[in-house]
């Protein structure tokens, strides 16, 4: 038997159904911020995310899926949706005079150490918005976040953290000067951080080696060389935080792993599920629309990992009512097989009433048949036999209570839709 590719996740009924259910309340919330959606391809250039993301980000360096088309160009599955999101955008000139508020939703792809909460196939939902460049924006995505947590009855569990890399010049001679004051102590770095010097000591602030961390304890700190309009930038959006009640941490070793943020960056963690806890992380990256060939416009977004996203959910809503257990809401059981175009048509009629309908297959008498329909948890079974179509009515069995009644098609179809109601 061929198995999954380590990392790629199979998805089954029960958790497809949690996954259903929280990704609806997610896309409700983000409707009614009045974002619109975009589909954006799996497959880019290379380039766009070597450019992008940044040529030294682990994503770039060794973690993305990249193969040669047939007429050698490289392309890569992507590794996150904010680079495609601004190409798309760009290149459809929506970009011009113009400000977007957008989301999407798909897998991503790295190739990363699979553990709990890391995948090589993930899912993300994110939102992007071009155009604006003050913190009212930034304000809103965090708010969105948190209207995200409170609807799915998770606000207790995540803490949100946030940071400003200052601008473009600030991040480059803090880099520097971390750069300056680590070479000297390079050895007693651990071997992740050693390289990282070469390569991104930004993110070596992340290491996990307490060696590293206790170094860093006398290291140029980040928030001494942000520039005062990203000071200022960054004081607003407290303030519109407080204004909101919600609650941050302001952790200035927060600087996220991709190459393209500037001003403010942001995550929502949770401590209940282990290393993996970042469940949803952003920021603003006012210069990525013209490191890829566009104009300047300032842009802001977040990316929600739903698979973390889904495993918090199911720790902390063990047995959450809002979605179905059941696959079907009714089961019809026909006499034999000359009734089996009877029941295709009333299975149809009773899906056009939004119903779940399973319609029995593969024969057997009715005590056989209505144990399947006990088996998918259906509340109501259909019995169909000759006396029922000679005489225009349906058998309707409650499957809960075991009651039986005979009401004619019309009125058994109305009872079954008010019964099932909201079950959808
Ligand atoms: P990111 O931090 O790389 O940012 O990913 C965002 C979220 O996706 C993470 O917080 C996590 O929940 C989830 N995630 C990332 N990698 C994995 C993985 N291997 N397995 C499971 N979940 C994962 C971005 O991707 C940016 N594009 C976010 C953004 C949008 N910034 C501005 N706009």
């Amino acid at each position: 038997m061929v198995q999954a590719v380590r990392g790629m996740r199979d998805v089954l009924p029960d958790a497809a159904r949690r996954w259903r259910h929280v990704e609806s309340v997610v896309q409700q919330v983000l409707r009614t911020f009045a974002y619109e959606e975009v589909h954006l391809p799996l497959l880019e250039f290379t380039e766009l995310f070597a450019r992008g993301v940044g040529e030294a980000t682990d994503i770039v360096e060794k973690e993305m899926y990249t193969l040669a088309d047939r007429d050698g160009d490289s392309l890569s599955l992507r590794p996150e949706g904010t680079a495609s999101c601004v190409r798309v955008l760009q290149e459809h000139g929506l970009l011009y005079n113009q400000t977007q508020r957008v989301c999407y939703a798909g897998p991503m792809f790295r190739y990363e150490k699979p553990q709990k909460g890391r995948y090589r196939q993930f899912y993300q939902i994110g939102a992007e918005v071009f155009g604006f460049a003050g913190p009212d924006v930034d304000a809103e995505l965090i708010q969105m976040g948190a209207q995200i947590w409170r609807a799915l009855g998770l606000e207790q569990h995540l803490r949100l953290e946030i940071n400003t890399l200052g601008d473009g010049n600030a991040r480059k001679a803090y880099r520097d000067a971390l750069v300056a004051y680590l070479t000297p102590l390079q050895a007693e770095l651990d071997a992740d951080s050693q390289r990282r010097l070469q390569t991104n000591p930004l993110r070596i602030l992340d290491a996990k080696a307490a060696q590293t961390q206790a170094l860093l304890k006398s290291a140029p700190q980040l928030p001494d060389f942000v520039d005062e309009h990203s000071a200022a930038h960054f004081a607003r959006l407290r303030e519109l935080l407080d204004g909101m009640q919600i609650n941050y941490v302001c952790n200035p070793k927060l600087v996220r792993g991709l190459d393209y943020y500037t001003h403010t960056v942001f995550e929502w963690i949770t401590e209940d599920l282990g290393a993996q806890g970042t469940v949803c992380a952003g920021g603003r990256y006012d210069g990525l629309v013209e490191r890829l060939g566009g104009r300047p416009t300032p842009a802001v977004g977040f990316a929600l990992g739903l698979d973390r996203l889904l495993l918090l959910h199911e720790a902390v809503c063990a047995d959450n009512p809002g979605f179905a257990e059941n696959a079907a809401d009714v089961y019809i059981c026909y006499a034999n097989d000359a009734l089996l175009s009877h029941g295709l048509e009333l299975a149809a009629r009773l899906r056009r009433e939004k119903l779940r309908v399973r319609l029995h297959m593969g024969g057997g008498n009715f005590k056989k048949q209505l144990k399947r329909a006990d088996a998918c948890g259906a509340g109501w079974a259909v019995l169909l036999g000759e006396d029922e179509v000679n005489s225009g009515t349906l058998s309707l069995k409650n499957l809960t209570s075991g009651e039986q009644q005979q009401l004619d098609v019309e009125a058994g179809c109305g009872m079954l839709a008010a019964a099932c109601a909201g079950s959808t």
